[in-house]
């Protein structure tokens, strides 16, 4: 794993920016997984700006998204969906058919994930996979104790990934129960993959990713096995 140490938050976006942009430019039918989250906000922001001032094209990028709640439609505000479309794919050349999210308000969500499995094998994976990190180690919505040979699945969300993502929320009640994710294998498919770390909050988390043990109980340990890391980590994120 490569890591790099920036000062803050917008540093590390515009880090992150840059290689994103580079990578678009060389690969223009480049695969971009992408998160939702904090995290990756101000990333999206730096693409957005650069395709309106330096026009970089995403006429033929596909775009996967990792994950997506259940219960939600993709015009529900705070679907992935929604907040996908309202951060980076509404704003840039990208056609809306190549941006794939998994669809939350299917009636057979354990059919929209072996579509969705099979949508990404299709399309020959994911090339540079963007992630977040949650405090307890999950990636996408791979919470605690799954399985490292998962594909997409469906995850039942643990009370402290509610309790982070009610603040997106009015209300703890209404943040699902439950969501659709790519699994760990999945993730750990894509050919590249650009971990974004910032703030105080994620300090216990980088340092049992860097130095606890590689097991499911903690998932992003597994990127430490990835031959194509790259961390962007904060100094709040890496603390003294
Ligand atoms: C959510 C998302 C993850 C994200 C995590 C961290 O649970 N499913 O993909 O990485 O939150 O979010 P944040 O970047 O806001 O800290």
């Amino acid at each position: 794993m490569k890591i790099i140490k920036v000062k803050n938050y917008d540093e590390m976006s515009q880090k992150a920016a840059e290689m994103f942009i580079g990578k678009i430019r060389r690969n223009p039918e480049i695969n971009l997984g992408l998160a939702t989250g904090g995290s990756p906000v101000g990333l999206y922001k730096q693409l957005v700006q650069d395709h309106q001032t330096n026009h970089t094209s995403y006429k033929k990028v596909k775009t996967f998204n990792l994950d997506e709640y259940i219960g939600l439609s993709g015009e529900h505000p705070n679907s992935y969906r929604y907040f996908m479309n309202e951060q980076l794919l509404n704003h840039v050349d990208l056609n809306k058919s190549n941006t794939h999210v998994p669809l939350g308000d299917t009636e057979n969500p354990g059919q929209q994930c072996s579509h969705y499995e099979q949508l990404l094998k299709e399309h020959g994976g994911v090339d540079l996979q963007i992630l977040g990190i949650g405090s307890n180690g999950h990636i996408g919505f791979n919470e605690p104790g799954t399985s490292f040979q998962s594909e997409t699945h469906i995850i039942e969300l643990t009370p402290s990934t509610r309790e982070a993502n009610a603040r997106f929320f009015t209300s703890l009640e209404e943040v699902p129960t439950h969501a659709i994710t790519m699994g760990i294998t999945s993730i750990m498919r894509s050919k590249e993959i650009l971990l974004l770390i910032s703030g105080d909050s994620k300090q216990d988390a980088l340092s049992q990713l860097l130095q606890g043990a590689i097991n499911e109980n903690f998932p992003a340990s597994i990127l430490r096995t990835h031959p194509c890391v790259t961390i962007i980590a904060d100094e709040a994120a890496l603390g003294k």
